[in-house]
């Protein structure tokens, strides 16, 4: 009977924490710090975000990207003009681009930048929150 206890603990005790562990990492996402809401444009621009294809090659508050660069900061570093060149067309601000250009219309463009400065918006207050993460 104590061998039966005590293969039981041995297997299922670590087995449990492996799974915890794990799950806790799977779910690990950016708190969105409350009182940060969205206007209907942002909004707008999170759900292209995902329908035009951003998110498959771009990460924001840490979702997972691909082969594009990390978005959390661009609007920091970008004038709202040349994002607007960029993603009119990549290839005519850079020939090189890898990026391609979706077709977007003006409207879904000015959305996405606001998307994008919302985006911005929130990690500087996570890092002045939390600033060593
Ligand atoms: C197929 C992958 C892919 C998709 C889809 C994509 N991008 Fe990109 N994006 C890139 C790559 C790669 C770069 C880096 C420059 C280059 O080589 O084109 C980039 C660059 C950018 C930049 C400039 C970043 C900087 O730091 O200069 C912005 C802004 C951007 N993308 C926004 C978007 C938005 C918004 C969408 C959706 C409408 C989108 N991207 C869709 C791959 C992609």
């Amino acid at each position: 009977m104590l061998r039966i206890i005590l293969l039981f603990t041995a297997v299922f005790i670590p087995m449990g924490i492996f799974i915890f562990m794990k799950s806790d990492q799977m779910e690990r996402k950016l708190v969105i710090p409350p009182g940060i809401e969205l206007t209907d444009s942002e909004r707008t621009g999170e759900i292209l975000f995902a329908k035009k294809g951003c998110n498959v090659c771009h990460s924001i508050l840490g979702t997972k990207g691909g082969s594009g660069p990390i978005l959390d900061t661009v609007t920091a570093n970008k004038s709202e003009e040349d994002l607007q060149k960029w993603l009119e067309n990549p290839k005519l601000v850079n020939k090189a681009a890898r990026m391609p250009n979706l077709k977007l219309e003006p409207e879904e463009i000015a959305s996405l930048i606001s998307f994008l400065k919302w985006v911005n918006m929130v990690n500087e207050t996570v890092d002045a929150k939390d600033p060593q993460s």
